[in-house]
């Protein structure tokens, strides 16, 4: 049967299911419990059960020892509780309470979304997991000492396989060896999760996220993330490309309408293409917003796209809208990844 879990000391709730762990219900609803592993070998996710009963699940002996179980220490991402329990965990609140990894991964799925969208699913190892918040992207190191950033599409609780956007910029080094000779199973390396382009969560103002292209990615993980973390701050997300055969996911915002009434979207088409049936909106992405808000100065936005979309925006929203400067976030990867997988930008 459920069981309830309170977090100490923050006094978060969450209900855990016959099927979960602790940690796998802490995550599913949004609450981001330190781990690593999640299989019982690394200990990152050790805490402390201040009350109740719990199944300690199979874990390797060095991870918890008999004498931190008899001080009440458990591994959250085995247990599972026999009763409603109170532990003591530290929440994960900010990028740098997160260790950075350098991990091999494993194409695992390749799924051509758009004609210069590719979808890619990465696997790690059997025993580790990529603890990150949603929003943050990883580096792929390449045999040449380079690397190329992607932000993570996933949100944390969905972090079996690592989802990632990738748009073929012709000329590209990666992107162009992900629209040709990638193929499954393909063996890669990583390092992550990097950047600070995250939820703050410390914040109940309502939120409007602008996405350009494939900076798409972040925006879906962070939203998914505040949808399973049932945040009830109004959320609008406003998605630019050029023409509709570039709105590669368009049915997934288009369900979320449907199933949070705090979340709003509006696709913009900067360029739309003879033919595209589309009534909808046209030019400049972050012109659409300046349209709908007069006034930004109770808002946060989160921006990702190219530079020039995310300065154009910020330039706009805090000179003529009123955004505070400390209330727009824009991750600085966008820049990195679009100098070198975009040389002729
Ligand atoms: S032991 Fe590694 S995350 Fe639980």
């Amino acid at each position: 049967m459920p069981y309830q879990v309170t977090i100490q000391p923050s006094g978060h709730q969450f209900t855990v299911e016959d099927h979960e762990t602790i940690l796998e219900a802490a995550l599913r609803e949004g609450f981001s419990l330190p781990y690593g592993c999640r299989n019982g070998a690394c200990g990152s996710c050790k805490g402390r059960v201040l009350s109740g009963q719990l199944d300690y699940g199979v874990y390797q002996p060095n991870a918890l020892k008999d004498a931190e179980k008899a001080q009440g220490r458990a591994l959250f991402c085995r247990a599972r509780p026999l009763s409603d329990l109170t532990i003591e965990a530290k929440e994960i609140g900010a990028a740098k309470d997160i260790v950075v990894k350098t991990l091999p991964c494993r194409v695992e799925k390749l799924e051509k979304r758009a004609d210069n969208v590719m979808v890619m699913k990465i696997k790690l190892p059997a025993n580790e997991r990529l603890q990150f918040l949603a929003g943050q992207y990883i580096d792929f190191q390449l045999k040449d000492g380079k690397s190329r950033s992607y932000s993570l599409a996933n949100p944390p609780h969905d972090g079996a396989l690592l989802e990632l956007h990738i748009r073929h910029l012709p000329g590209g080094l990666f992107s162009d060896q992900v629209f040709s000779t990638l193929k499954e199973r393909d063996i890669l390396r990583l390092k992550g999760p990097l950047g600070s382009f995250f939820i703050r969560e410390d914040s109940d103002k309502p939120m409007i996220f602008i996405a350009g292209g494939t900076g798409f990615a972040p925006v879906k993980g962070m939203l998914e993330h505040a949808f399973a973390a049932h945040m009830d701050r109004e959320m609008v997300l406003y998605w630019g490309v050029r023409s509709l055969k570039d709105l590669y996911m368009a049915e997934l915002p288009q369900q979320w309408v449907a199933e949070h009434p705090n979340f709003s979207f509006i696709p913009v088409l900067s360029n739309p293409e003879q033919g595209d049936p589309w009534q909808g909106r046209t030019g400049f992405v972050h012109e659409a917003v300046m349209a709908d808000f007069a006034n930004l100065s109770g808002y946060q936005v989160y921006a990702c796209g190219t530079p020039i979309m995310v300065d154009r925006a910020r330039d706009a929203f805090t000179q003529t809208r009123g955004l505070p400067e400390d209330a727009f976030f824009a991750d600085s990867f966008v820049y990195a990844a679009d100098a070198e997988i975009a040389p002729a930008a």
